[in-house]
């Protein structure tokens, strides 16, 4: 029996258990050299106490061209803070937005410039940008070396509200939306709600739709709460903001720390609601629609097909609606409309998002204001009914996009 991989005398069996401290630091002002916040997550390493930290800092494009003395306060918060770290280089610049998700050149590049530094596994990636060049920055960051610490600064809504305070990364491959990823924990998540002034109208809102998603899977109180300061979110004021995103950012991470799974290991996946409609959508406009606003169609897609099938009352799914739309956001996109030989290719997106998370297929359905659970099948004949029903409300409403 000693051959066999199924005896007892054959197999080998030990548990590995690891734990990490996923944290997110809200601030403002983050290179001030008053703020410790930076300063104290680069000294802070029990490894190697009282050795100098290295850092390599990634900056989006767009966040440098409204904010054009950031590269400059950054080294200087370096300079000031030289007791606990020192910068490996001077700060990089990347092209931020989905297309540099798209380039895998720009994978080979970040790793490059971290190895040209000579960064070391203690040494730190620090990402500062949007979702986008947070979750490419953090692919080369998480591979390079089998893995170096990374420290991110989401800048954009979406970004501090959602992805950027979870643990995964990736970029775009063979046309499929993050075909290649790694789960990550990083060593920080720092979020400074200064530098969303810089970030365009556009932008600004598109977050806003992950603040909804995460209120609709899993808390009534905070859907309450958007509809409660609606008309101050929906002029973008900053205090409504804030609100939205700490608390969205805090439900996030519950999520990932306390349902389980935080590497996605099973099939479920609550904090894709909506996502399986949104990433075909996203790929099917050439990125022109925002991941939010591409989440926000999604989410409209599966809150109707809900009520359809009766699980979803009319009146709540009425008022879900309503909120998105008064949140700016439009629940229709020519892109619904496309065919891929006789059928419609956004409902290609179901079986790729099968793919995507491994398994049965999953889909994370709503049937009450915080409540959501799981279907393991979508009626494809139920959902051009669906997308009907959305572009006549959109032409009702006279909106062109
Ligand atoms: N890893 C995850 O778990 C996860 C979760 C959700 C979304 N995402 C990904 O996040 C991406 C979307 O992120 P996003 O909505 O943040 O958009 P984005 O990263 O595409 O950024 C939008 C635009 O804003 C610019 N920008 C960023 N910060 C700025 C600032 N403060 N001021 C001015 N301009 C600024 C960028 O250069 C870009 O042009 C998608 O690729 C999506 O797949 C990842
Ligand atoms: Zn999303």
């Amino acid at each position: 029996m000693l051959n066999s991989p199924s005896g007892p005398a054959g197999m080998i069996s030990r548990k590995i258990q690891l734990a990490f401290e996923h944290r997110t630091f809200f601030t403002r002002k983050v290179f001030d050299p008053e703020n410790a916040t930076l300063a104290s997550c680069l000294s802070s390493d029990p490894e190697t106490p009282g050795e100098k930290s290295s850092a390599l800092v990634f900056v989006d494009e767009g966040l440098i061209r409204a904010n054009v003395h950031l590269i400059e306060r950054i080294t200087h918060y370096f300079q000031q803070h030289a007791g606990s770290a020192r910068l490996a280089a001077p700060p990089i610049v990347l092209p931020g937005g989905e297309a540099c998700k798209n380039d895998w050149s720009q994978v080979e590049s970040i790793w490059r410039s971290i190895h040209g530094a000579g960064l070391c596994r203690h040494s730190y990636v620090l990402a500062m940008g949007g979702g986008a060049l947070l979750d490419l920055v953090g692919f080369a960051a998480a591979t390079a070396h089998r893995g170096i610490r990374h420290i991110r600064l989401p800048t954009t809504t979406l970004s501090l509200a959602d992805g950027g305070v979870g643990v995964k990364n990736g970029v775009n491959r063979f046309g499929k939306k993050n075909w290649i990823g790694t789960f990550t924990v990083p060593h920080a998540i720092i979020g400074d709600f200064d530098l969303l002034r810089y970030l365009p109208e556009r932008d600004l809102r598109a977050g806003l739709i992950e603040v909804v998603k995460v209120a609709l899977i899993r808390d009534a109180s905070l859907f309450e709460a958007l509809e409660a300061r609606l008309d101050s979110l929906a002029r973008l004021e900053e205090p409504a903001l804030e609100f939205a995103i700490r608390r969205s950012a805090e439900l996030h991470m519950n999520h990932i720390a306390l349902a389980g799974d935080p590497f996605e290991l099973g099939s479920a996946r609550p904090l894709d609601f909506g996502h399986w409609a949104a990433h075909k959508l996203e790929q099917l406009s050439g990125f022109r629609l925002r991941h939010g606003e591409a989440v926000a169609i999604g989410m409209a897609i599966d809150l109707l097909y809900a009520r359809n099938l009766g699980w979803l009352s009319a009146t709540d799914c009425e008022r879900i609606l309503r909120l998105i739309e008064k949140l700016g956001f439009h629940l229709f996109a020519a892109e619904l409309s496309l065919k891929a030989g006789k059928g419609l290719a956004i409902l290609e997106g179901l079986e790729e998002f099968r793919e995507h998370l491994g398994g049965q297929l999953t889909v994370t359905l709503v049937n009450g204001i915080g409540s959501a659970f799981e279907v393991h099948d979508m009626d494809t004949s139920a959902l051009p009914g669906v997308f009907a029903e959305l572009q006549e409300r959109f032409m009702r409403k006279g909106v062109t996009r």
